[in-house]
């Protein structure tokens, strides 16, 4: 399988999935794309050998179905079968997300249903849950809120706070979404739960 990846900044989740495809994983990177200018994961997809587009957002303002013709138009030249977004922080719209249903996948740093949306790691200290950690999903309208295909947990410690939370979250994101990318390209769709 194809897979395209869609990153806004350093790209840390991007690197680690583009270093798992490889082997018996049946899924080759086609693509690393970005909406910001000068985005870190730019440079190391490049060193890392797989194709790169821009798609700056800025110029579309609040255009958003501008912005995601000129995103479709790159993704056309690519031909990815799965999109995996990796740290990408742009909204997408119904028509892009149900174009993609089932084919679109998205990294989020919180244990899913629980803190959709941002800030997830400031908010489960401040509830003083017992734990955090990260959701790989399937993209649907609806954000953050589609089928769950895999979830990591950490213990949130004392004196946590967002910043050394989100570290620890970070390291099971790069573990969780290569494992669930390999199975959902071969076609698995039953939810993985790394310990
Ligand atoms: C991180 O906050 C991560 O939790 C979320 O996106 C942000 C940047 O990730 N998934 P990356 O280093 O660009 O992959």
């Amino acid at each position: 399988k194809r897979v395209a990846i869609l990153i806004s900044g350093g790209g840390s989740n991007m690197v680690r999935l583009v270093e798992a495809m490889t082997g018996d994983c049946p899924a080759r990177p086609c693509l690393v794309l970005a909406n910001v200018p000068g985005a870190g994961g730019l440079a190391r997809a490049q060193a890392l050998g797989v194709p790169t587009a821009l798609v700056d957002h800025k110029p579309f303002g609040p255009d958003r179905a501008g912005f995601e013709t000129a995103l479709t138009a790159e993704l056309d030249k690519a031909q990815p079968d799965i999109i995996a977004l990796a740290g990408f922080m742009r909204v997408l719209t119904e028509r892009f997300v149900t174009r993609w249903q089932g084919r679109m996948l998205n990294i989020h740093p919180s244990l899913l249903p629980k803190y959709r949306g941002l800030n997830t790691h400031a908010r489960a200290i401040e509830a003083g849950d017992a734990e955090a950690g990260c959701t790989v999903h399937e993209v649907t309208a609806e954000l953050d809120d589609g089928p769950i295909l895999g979830q990591a947990r950490v213990p949130i410690r004392p004196g946590d706070t967002p910043e050394t939370l989100a570290a620890r979250v970070l390291e099971q994101e790069h573990r969780l979404y290569p494992a669930v990318l390999c199975r959902f390209a071969a076609g698995d769709r039953r939810p993985l739960r790394v310990p």
